[in-house]
């Protein structure tokens, strides 16, 4: 039995600070061996928002226990990992920087091999952690920062064939829930209240549902909401409000995925066509049950991460850094944290006013 690799993945992109252990077994499937994740909502939440500064010293504060706890837990030896990977982009540059330093330090004290990873091929290799999918496969990432409909033709390679215009999904669903008085991030909680609501009390705009391809905009929604809110008395209208964005939302990527498959077909002749949804927003239960039906319809096979994988979290970076790993593909301990770090970089930028579709 050969040694199989194990991996120690590290996230500090944003508000989450994570470490994970991950390995495989003889199916040289992954087996996540840890998986900690230390969320800073509370430290944010009375300012509505993550605030970069606050968010940066409390990855310091917390970086050394949370991975040695990751460590503890995988029930392995430290001086058994065979190679760090941490993420270094895109997200605020003072959080990349803590858990790329810490994860270039103790690659160079062990004498491993160190990989930067981009947090979005994390998301985007996330439901790898649960199931076999190959590649190509076509993928809608939605989360707090990104929004994208992207082929994946292999590690590394990506064809983007939509994205947003303006606002991120995730970001959308926090700004409503924002409006609606939900403390920061209210996205799970729009779910929620959503299910006591009339879906059609209020009609709310679906921006470039007919026009753009797939791509997306979200932006016209917050004004939407933002003028019904002025009116809001009760609490049922609340919910009413809640759940007519939600079905907004449902309606908007049930159109645009349908055109992202067509987009794919274009490019690939695959048999078996494969449709993955990850990032945060994939864990709202409503929108995945939608998905499924679209892809029975389409005869696509959805995948999705687990729910708890869905957010922020270091086994989806340690999975990016295990299939680099089998590649060799390493970097160096000069490899810069990327703020802004798209998976196609060859795709034009297609955001804010004037945009031509
Ligand atoms: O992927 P993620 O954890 O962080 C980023 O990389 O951005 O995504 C966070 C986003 C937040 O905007 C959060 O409100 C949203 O995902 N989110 C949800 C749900 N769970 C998380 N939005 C709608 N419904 C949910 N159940
Ligand atoms: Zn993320």
């Amino acid at each position: 039995m050969s040694k199989k690799p194990l991996i120690l993945g590290i996230e500090s992109s944003c508000d989450e600070t994570a470490a994970s252990l991950i390995t495989e077994n003889e199916q040289k499937n992954p087996v996540v061996l840890s998986n900690i994740i230390s969320s800073q909502v509370d430290v944010h939440k009375e300012f509505g928002g993550v605030v970069p500064e606050l968010a940066a010293r409390s990855h310091i504060e917390k970086i050394d226990s949370i991975v040695k706890k990751a460590i503890n837990d995988s029930g392995r030896k430290i001086n058994e990992i065979d190679a760090i990977a941490s993420t270094a982009g895109p997200g605020l540059v003072v959080c990349l920087s803590v858990g790329l330093s810490f994860g270039k330090t103790f690659a160079a004290s062990l004498n491993k091999p160190f990989i930067a990873v981009n947090h979005l091929e994390g998301h985007a290799l996330s439901p790898k952690l649960n199931s076999d999918l190959k590649y190509p496969y076509l993928l809608l990432l939605i989360s707090g920062g990104h929004s994208q409909f992207l082929s994946v033709q292999g590690l590394g390679k990506y064809k983007r064939l939509g994205t947003t215009i303006d606002d991120a999904l995730g970001e959308a669903f926090d700004k409503t829930a924002k409006l609606l008085g939900i403390e920061f991030p209210g996205g799970p909680q729009i779910e929620i209240l959503a299910q006591k609501g009339n879906p059609n009390k209020y009609d709310l705009p679906k921006p470039i549902l007919n026009k753009g391809g797939c791509n997306l905009s979200f932006a016209g929604l917050k004004t939407a909401v933002l003028k019904i809110t002025k009116n809001i008395k009760t609490e049922q209208e609340k919910f009413d409000l809640a759940a007519s964005f939600q079905k907004t939302i449902e309606e908007i990527l049930y159109k645009k995925t349908k055109i992202a498959f067509k987009e794919f077909e274009k490019l690939n002749k695959t048999e078996k066509k494969i449709f993955v949804v990850a990032g945060g927003v994939a864990a709202n239960k409503k929108i995945r049950i939608m998905l499924k039906k679209l892809c029975n319809e389409e005869d696509y096979l959805s995948m999705f991460p687990p729910i708890e994988l869905c957010g922020d979290n270091a086994a989806m970076i340690a999975m990016v850094g295990l299939e680099k790993f089998k590649l060799k593909k390493f970097n160096n301990f000069d490899h810069p944290a990327k703020p802004r770090w798209a998976l196609d970089e060859d795709a034009i930028f297609l955001k804010g006013a004037g945009v031509q579709l």
